[in-house]
């Protein structure tokens, strides 16, 4: 079957989205025939790359929208974004504070303009074990120990959906005289109902990068740059045309200005939407082993609640009366052996009842959802969790493992630093003390736990050896199978 025959299936089998796009593929949201609408740079219809008529209006009414000065139609997603925004506010040799769990984008620009990259740590959440957005205790810190960094780039929401106190953290980095660019890739919908954070442009934000194809009824690969300083306008028009297609797709920008529109308008969606929600977590509290996360919202973090993040973790999956053919899927899937619940194990369990989740670690499950969702897609969702919750018991001694992505890494060169030197493969398991020469990450989410120049220490090794195990597919490395690694020939000893 070719990739449009697939595709076709796909659209009609009956699987419902708890993933992106987010305009899950709800025909009260669809255009109509693409084909009829397709086109490139004709008479009347402007350029992306020097707007003065259509496509300027759309930017305006992007940026009225979300309360900025200006903004720029994004047609290769948030990486695009972020490529941008990076490089038009830094020259090579620069440095620049990141959060540790940045988007490969972040270490891309890096890596291309030659920026030395300083790292900031989110912190643990101790109820949930899964890594808070970075607090402004810690941008604080790097402030002081970096003052040398011309830009902060924080992720906020993370993948999972925690989020920075943007505002007090834009008073600090712009009291020392930084900026402050948000790779909001996941908030694209805040600001427009209270359920959500605030957006960080209104916080104070000079830079935010928001994809709107992950939240909002819009097409894969759709996104917008916003920003205040009319300073930044040409650097960002003049890497917006290296970074971007010559010929930016007509049907991505119309797919923005519908998305727009849609903002534009009563907004009535998002009551429902979040009416919907917040039953699904009110009647998620009766679940016996199964987790919702809903943190505490304090040190001025907060919480999207429209990712739903499942934690399965030490629960033993009892007694659940699966129809045949899902019963085989886990059975091949764990080899017959004692089924412990992991995230991998949720997530195929969901799949095999028609919901397709958006990603699965090795102690959770996500799933996006969005005001394109159906009240009964949602209450179809929360019906399947229940069922397995109430299969499930409980393990007893629960001690959460260390989340790696949240440790310390040691470094000894930046990316761009090593293009040169020589390298060799090795057995993963055999990697302590040599220095990675390429990216580690799961995908989704596609941040890395590894980034060419750090050290592979012992328990990175065995937090992906783990992930390996729970059938977590390792990527970035040119060993498709995961089980070797490009490190430079000389090791950190
Ligand atoms: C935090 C974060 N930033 C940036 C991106 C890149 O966004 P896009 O897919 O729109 O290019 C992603 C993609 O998953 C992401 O998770």
């Amino acid at each position: 079957m070719n990739l449009y025959e697939k595709l076709k299936k796909n659209a009609t089998d009956g699987l419902y989205p708890m993933c992106m796009p987010g305009h899950k593929r709800n025909p009260k949201w669809q255009m109509q025939n693409p084909y009829s609408l397709d086109i490139t740079e004709i008479e009347g219809f402007d350029n992306l790359h020097d707007p003065e008529g259509i496509l300027l209006d759309l930017e305006e009414r992007a940026a009225a929208v979300y309360g900025s000065r200006f903004s720029l139609l994004l047609v290769n997603g948030s990486t695009a974004g972020i490529l941008i925004g990076i490089s038009a506010v830094t020259m090579p040799g620069d440095t620049i504070l990141i959060s540790r769990n940045s988007h490969r984008s972040v270490y891309h620009t890096a890596f291309l303009r030659q920026l030395k990259i300083e790292y900031l740590y989110e912190s643990i959440n101790k109820d949930t074990n899964i890594p808070d957005a970075v607090g402004l205790e810690e941008v604080k810190r790097g402030l002081k120990e970096h003052p040398e960094a011309i830009l902060v780039v924080l992720t906020s929401p993370t993948y999972e959906g925690m989020t920075s106190e943007i505002s007090k953290i834009a008073e600090v980095v712009h009291k020392a005289g930084k900026l402050l660019l948000i790779d909001a890739a996941h908030g694209a919908h805040f600001g427009f109902h209270p359920y959500f954070p605030a957006h960080p442009i209104k916080e104070g934000a000079d830079f935010v990068i928001q994809s709107l194809h992950k939240t909002l009824p819009s097409f894969t690969q759709t996104a917008l740059l916003l920003w205040n300083d009319v300073l930044w306008k040409e650097r960002i028009d003049l890497f917006s045309s290296i970074y971007q297609s010559s010929s930016p797709s007509y049907l991505l920008m119309a797919g923005i200005d519908c998305c727009i529109q849609f903002l534009e308008g009563d907004l009535k969606g998002f009551n429902e939407y979040t009416k919907w929600l917040q039953t699904f977590y009110q009647k998620a509290k009766a679940w016996r082993c199964l987790k919702l996360v809903q943190v505490k919202e304090e040190n001025g973090f907060r919480k999207d609640y429209g990712k739903l993040v499942v934690l399965c973790t030490h629960i033993k999956l009892k007694s659940l009366k699966l129809p045949e053919k899902i019963r085989k899927s886990i059975q091949d899937f764990c080899g017959g052996q004692e089924i412990s619940l992991t995230g991998t194990l949720l997530y195929q369990i969901l799949l095999a009842y028609k919901i397709q989740p958006e990603m699965a670690m090795r102690d959770y499950v996500l799933c996006m959802t969005s005001v394109c969702d159906t009240k009964e897609g949602l209450e179809y969702l929360f019906q399947i969790l229940s069922k397995i919750d109430s299969c499930c018991e409980k393990e007893e001694n629960i001690s959460y493992t260390q989340n790696a992505v949240l440790c310390k890494r040691k470094r000894m060169y930046h990316q761009y630093e090593i293009e040169k030197r020589q390298v060799q493969i090795v057995p993963l398991e055999e990697s302590s003390g040599y220095i990675a020469a390429e990216f580690i990450y799961l995908y989704p989410p596609g941040i890395p736990y590894i980034v060419p120049g750090e050290v592979l220490e012992q328990y990175l090794i065995e937090e992906l050896l783990s992930y390996r195990k729970n059938g977590l597919q390792l990527r970035g490395m040119q060993d498709k199978q995961g089980k070797y690694v490009k490190v430079l020939k000389e090791t950190s000893l």
